[in-house]
């Protein structure tokens, strides 16, 4: 598949590849779906010509008492990404799979979900990329951590270049021998790694963008080269920079303008991109 960029919301784009057609998924889905839904308060009071009939066929008049705006947040939020990781599923290729970028708040709702479309036992791990950056709030531990969720399609037969993966320090070099020191050791399922720097090299302007180097440990492990990698939620297109390094084929989506602008500009010396919508 050659490099794709897509603008659009992403269901009809996922609905319209081809089934078992993609090697790595990456996706870090917006927390809010951005709907809000209104609640209306009400309560009844008797009346002979009331809109309401109650026990015994007694007449009650209703009084809305008030409306509330709230963001009906579980239901909605899993119920927008239930379509999409079903999709997400049918494209995997066998040996593929899925990386699923979340906070601490939503993990674990997004975990049963997962658990069903995939199954349980196609649950590899679940990534923590701690941060240190930011306030610290006095009335509870400071948040400052993310949660990856990795899933597999076949966990008999998937891609995992364990060996090609960037080596992080010992904490104690000086009890493993030089020869190891000087190697590293692999990284574990927590992984240290800043955000991207507000006045760095990286920084594209994109809100919620994510480092190049989370990203590049998992298209490093979790795909080949000349492989295909979707990203549909791609922001800043953080997941194409990585493939474009690596060797990888990249396929994203995103539905908000100033994203596209922003990938406009970050792949403005890749040629031969698609460019869809
Ligand atoms: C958290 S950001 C992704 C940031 C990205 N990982 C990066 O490094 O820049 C989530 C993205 O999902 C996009 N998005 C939200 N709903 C979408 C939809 N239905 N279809 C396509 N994109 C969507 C938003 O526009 C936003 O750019």
């Amino acid at each position: 598949m050659p490099n794709t960029i897509y603008f659009g919301d992403n269901l009809p784009v996922l609905q319209s590849l081809p089934t078992e057609s993609i090697d790595l998924i990456y996706i870090d889905p917006p927390f809010n779906t951005g709907r809000t839904q209104t609640r209306t308060q009400i309560r009844t009071e008797r009346s002979t010509n009331g809109d309401r009939t109650g026990f015994g066929g007694r007449r009650y008049e209703t009084i809305k008492i008030g409306s509330r705006g709230y963001a009906d947040i579980f239901d909605d939020y899993l119920s927008f990404l239930e379509p999409r990781l079903s999709e997400a599923y049918r494209l995997l290729k066998t040996t593929g799979s899925l990386y699923f970028h979340i906070d601490y708040r939503e993990v674990h709702y997004c975990k049963i979900l997962l658990d069903m479309i995939f199954g349980r036992e196609c649950f590899l791990n679940e990534i923590i990329w701690a941060y240190d950056y930011g306030g610290r709030p006095k009335n509870r531990w400071p948040a400052k951590h993310d949660n990856i969720l990795l899933y597999v399609k076949d966990p008999e037969q998937y891609t995992f270049n364990q060996d090609a993966v960037d080596r992080i320090p010992y904490m104690a070099p000086g009890l493993v021998g030089e020869v190891k020191a000087a190697r590293g050791k692999l990284p574990t399922d927590t992984w240290w790694h800043t955000i991207v720097a507000t006045n760095g090299k990286e920084k594209t302007g994109y809100p919620t963008q994510k480092p190049l180097g989370v990203l590049r440990r998992i298209v490093t492990a979790s795909s080949n080269p000349g492989d295909t990698v979707l990203d549909f939620f791609a922001g800043s297109g953080t997941t194409g920079a990585a493939c474009v390094e690596l060797g990888r084929q990249f396929v994203l989506v995103d539905n908000n303008p100033q994203s596209l602008d922003v990938m406009r500009k970050r792949f403005a010396d890749i040629p031969d991109i698609v460019w869809v919508g």
